[in-house]
């Protein structure tokens, strides 16, 4: 079977940045199946070798010392490029014409709408009509960029609008998070070892904290954060992803279905806030100097920091706190889960007035991706006194090489069929469900102070002081 992945958007940014670099690096390293093309379609008018030149360009730049001239022209004689413009009915039957002839024969389809999210409904409505989604002529599946929807009511839309077109089965929205490595490698450290889970739970977890923090602000793209925020960018899809891959139950097999069933789960499990509750268990804040930024209005009141404690209200989980946090302007760039273990039941070593760190288990995910257990140790030669030493896995001293980009997992899995990480459309709705109230309540006079923050710290000084009238400290360490 031969294999086709149409690029809607070819002359974007998400193109050239990030889908060419990742297709040409598995194309480089033998892992594309075999007889696999790519098409690219935008409204630019390119020839083949125009396009090709352009993207040759771009992915030397984005993949620098790994890129290879005899490789690039192995990858390159299976590009090609069609102009059109995918709202136009006569375009799209024209690159049905046009993938038939290169194609030859019977092939699955992949195709990737890197476009602006305004268009996913027309454009797949013409997918339909143009026969491009007929599922009986071979595999068609497509793959969607977020947002999936502004709130929940529009993502339910969306999801009924690509479901007309095409099964749910043939559907793939990516999170990018999913893609990463380490976040793969929480669901192999749970479930291919048997020592963590026997004390992953509320027997033995305090609560756990999921940053993830930039130091970006919002840059150029001030236009649409203004209109998103930190909710709506981060927590709905990036967080939650990793509060489901934190909290899941194990899969019964590595299945899209049954992976993804656990995670619904988790989500069905979040204890869903009111409006004082969003007032105690939320913490909203916007850099200093935000306004200033183009295309953000001078009095805006969207936040680019949150802070919020989740409660999962099931067995495994009940009573332990999760905190997720995110913004832009912060300390440094750090993604990381901490699950923060229980004192032990009687303090033998600890001096009055030095109370011992209890176990941590931090779950680098980027940049320095690894993971370290935070254990008491005895300090040699000094009595019985106690310190926090850390048993230290990273990746960088196990393997050698780079990891790759989440790009190149996601494709490749879309090209293989496998949906197990992408997100599913009870996933996105339920994820929805428990981001809008806490955003409709910020909107409205009931809204928590929003605090301003210096960039370059750790959000709001009131992030610490919250944690502490919990009687918790963030672990805020880069
Ligand atoms: C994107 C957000 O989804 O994720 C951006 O829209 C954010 O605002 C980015 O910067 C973070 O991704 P990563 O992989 O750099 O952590």
């Amino acid at each position: 079977m031969s294999h086709t992945i149409v690029i809607f958007g070819a002359s974007g940014d998400l193109t050239s940045r990030k889908l060419i670099p990742a297709l040409y690096l598995l194309s480089k390293k033998k892992r594309l199946p075999e007889n696999t093309r790519i098409v690219g379609m935008s409204r630019t008018d390119f020839s083949h070798d125009a396009w090709r030149k352009e993207l040759k360009e771009s992915t030397q730049k984005f993949t620098g010392e790994k890129f290879e001239e005899a490789s690039w022209t192995d990858f390159a004689a299976n590009v090609y490029y069609h102009p059109g413009d995918l709202t136009k009915l006569d375009d799209l039957t024209g690159l049905k014409s046009f993938l038939e002839e290169v194609e030859g024969g019977e092939a699955e389809r992949v195709y990737y709408l890197s476009t602006a999210p305004r268009l996913y409904v027309e454009a797949i409505d013409q997918l339909g009509a143009s026969g491009l989604a007929n599922q009986e002529e071979g595999s068609r599946r497509i793959v969607l960029e977020k947002p999936f929807g502004y709130d929940l009511g529009t993502a339910k839309k969306l999801n009924s609008d690509v479901n007309r077109v095409f099964p749910e089965k043939n559907v793939y929205r990516i999170d990018h998070y999913l893609g990463k490595e380490t976040v793969q490698n929480m669901l192999v450290m749970r479930f291919a070892n048997s020592i963590f889970e026997p004390v992953w739970n509320r027997n033995y977890i305090d609560h756990v904290q999921i940053t993830v923090a930039e130091e970006v602000l919002v840059g150029r793209r001030g236009g649409y954060y203004d209109q998103a925020g930190v909710l709506r960018d981060m927590f709905q899809n990036h967080l939650l992803q990793l509060l489901m891959i934190t909290a899941m139950e194990a899969p019964v097999k590595f299945d899209a279905d049954m992976v993804r069933d656990e995670k619904v789960k988790v989500l069905q499990s979040i204890r869903p806030m009111d409006e004082s509750e969003v007032r105690t268990e939320t913490l909203r804040g916007q850099y200093a100097g935000y306004r200033n930024e183009e295309g953000v209005p001078k009095d805006s009141q969207t936040e680019t920091f949150a802070a919020l404690r989740l409660w999962v209200d099931n067995w495994r989980w009940n009573g332990v706190p999760f905190y997720l946090r995110s913004g832009k302007g912060m300390s440094c760039r750090t993604t990381q889960i901490v699950i923060q273990y229980r004192q032990p039941p009687l303090t033998l070593f600890n001096k009055k007035d030095r109370p011992i760190d209890s176990n941590r288990l931090v779950i680098q995910i980027q940049p320095a991706e690894g993971i370290q257990l935070q254990i008491q140790s005895k300090v040699p030669d000094e009595g019985m006194s106690t310190r926090m030493t850390s048993l230290d896995f990273r990746f960088c001293q196990q393997y050698s090489g780079e990891l790759p980009d989440a790009y190149q997992r996601l494709l490749l899995d879309a090209l293989q069929g496998d949906a197990s990480l992408f997100a599913r459309s009870d996933e996105v709705e339920l994820a929805w469900g428990i981001i809008d109230p806490i955003i409709k309540t910020w909107r409205s006079d009931k809204a928590p102070t929003l605090h301003l923050y210096e960039d370059g710290y750790w959000g709001p000084n009131e992030s610490a002081d919250w944690m502490a009238e919990h009687g918790r400290q963030w672990f805020d360490v880069c």
